[in-house]
């Protein structure tokens, strides 16, 4: 009996950290005191993290007192500052009167973006004398003058919303610098993508990506090994203009975490889309690992370069290869590297509204300089061939069934809890 206890536990530990049976911003919805908290977590994305965990503890502050925050300091830093206040520990109000040894250190969401050196990334919750539960900075030294108020929600023992008197915000939290003024190519080149920010500097559409930085910008960086392996596709054979696309499909407008992409569902825009349907991707979230499905090939994140409002850089495991230049998907045998699609004409050539002027820039490439803006424009572009659409579509029909397991894995669940109270009862 202590076996399956011990094995309903886990196969419910496993399949709790896979599915999400909460959504913070509808439970916050329904207390307009916190309304100010709740959007601060819509537009940080917080709200997706927070939601792809279990347990986690959300420690909600009363409109007005993020305020002196808000005014003062870029959305980074504020979303640090929340960042705070998500505990990855479920701590309602008896389990905090409770607390053994009247202090603990509890390891909170800003820990996992590996900013944080030392405790900063923790909180120090302490049951003070006459009833009180102070919170405060897990720094040593810090002052633990934010107290417990009240328990606002419950989902024992998944989700606990509490409300705290004030908000945790350490100065070296405050001073942590803004992403607006990254270098992109350093950063890129610090976690082994050269290549890749050569060819954005030499394409012109590093300009382009710093140009969308400030309103959101997500960028996959393939990392140097992607350009080496044997089924990297020739660039060389691509069209100025066609290298820019490539390029920009290497990019999302927004900010976009790594939580973020694991609640999408369907497909998502790139810098390069021109068109309903042109140039997206989709997202296979299996576990902790993330991949990126174009339709040709599927690439894995491998790690997180940077995640800070409003940029998120990644590093890809290999190069993403759109459809709309690559054609359909090469056999599953192990076959020859994906056939470089037959040049488009002039006419087919995408020419995304942004691209920067390609005659311009220096290429790398032989490739003549191509005709950049010879669409008419009101003429859509051909954009895909029959072919290529009808890969697609089985890409997304496959999507759809790896997004149906979540509801696999909850009636698993549901059979688990159920032997789970069995055992417990008998
Ligand atoms: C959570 O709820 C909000 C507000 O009701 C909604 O806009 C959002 O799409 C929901 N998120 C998920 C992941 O269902
Ligand atoms: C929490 O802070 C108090 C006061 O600074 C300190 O005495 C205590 O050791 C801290 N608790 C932990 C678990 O570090
Ligand atoms: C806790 O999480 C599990 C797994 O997601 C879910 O099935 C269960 O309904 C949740 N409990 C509550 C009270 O929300
Ligand atoms: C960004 O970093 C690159 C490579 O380290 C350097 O060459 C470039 O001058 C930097 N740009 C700025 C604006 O600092
Ligand atoms: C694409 O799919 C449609 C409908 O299934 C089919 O009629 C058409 O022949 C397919 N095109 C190609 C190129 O396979």
């Amino acid at each position: 009996m202590a076996a399956s206890l011990t094995l309903s536990l886990a196969v419910i530990a496993i399949l709790a950290s896979a599915a999400s049976a909460t959504n913070i911003t509808e439970i916050l919805s329904g207390f307009p005191e916190y309304s100010e908290f709740n959007d601060l977590l819509t537009k940080t994305k917080l709200a997706d993290e927070i939601n792809s965990r279990e347990p986690v503890t959300v420690c909600v502050l009363p409109n007005g007192a993020l305020s002196s925050f808000t005014g003062k300091y870029p959305l980074s830093v504020v979303k640090n500052i929340l960042a705070l206040h998500v505990l990855l520990d479920y701590f309602d109000a008896p389990k905090l009167h409770k607390i053994s040894e009247g202090s603990v250190l509890s390891t909170t969401l800003y820990q996992t973006t590996g900013n944080a050196g030392g405790q900063l990334g923790f909180v120090n919750i302490t049951d003070v004398k006459g009833g009180k539960v102070a919170f405060g900075s897990g720094v040593p030294g810090s002052p633990l003058d934010s107290t417990f108020s009240k328990s606002v929600k419950t989902f024992p023992y998944n989700l606990s919303v509490i409300e705290i008197s004030k908000a945790i915000a350490p100065s070296a939290v405050l001073t942590a610098p803004s992403a607006s003024t990254s270098n992109i190519t350093a950063l890129l080149e610090k976690a082994g993508c050269k290549t890749f920010a050569a060819l954005l500097a030499s394409s012109g559409v590093l300009k382009v990506y710093e140009s969308a930085v400030d309103k959101g910008l997500t960028i996959f960086a393939p990392n140097d090994e992607a350009f080496k392996a044997t089924d990297a596709p020739d660039l060389s054979k691509l069209t100025n203009a066609e290298v820019v696309s490539l390029l920009q499909y290497h990019a999302l407008a927004s900010y976009t975490p790594v939580g973020t992409l694991k609640q999408t569902k369907g497909t998502i825009a790139t810098l390069a889309t021109n068109g309903a349907g042109k140039y997206d991707l989709s997202v296979k979230t299996a576990g902790d690992s993330v991949s990126l499905d174009t339709g040709v090939d599927s690439s894995r994140i491998a790690s997180t370069v940077l995640d800070s409002t409003p940029l998120c850089i990644f590093t890809v495991d290999s190069l993403l290869l759109p459809v709309e230049l690559f054609g359909k998907a090469p056999s599953p045998a192990p076959g020859p590297a994906p056939e470089v699609s037959p040049s488009p004409s002039p006419a087919e050539t995408p020419t995304p509204a942004s691209s920067p002027e390609p005659a311009a820039a220096p290429s790398p490439f032989k490739s003549p300089p191509a005709p950049p803006t010879n669409s008419p424009d009101g003429a859509p572009s051909e954009g895909p061939t029959a072919d290529s659409q009808n890969s697609t579509t089985d890409k997304k029909k496959n999507a759809g069934v790896a997004l149906e397991a979540p509801a696999a894995m909850k009636m698993l669940l549901t059979v688990s809890v159920s032997v789970f109270a069995c055992v417990l009862m008998s």
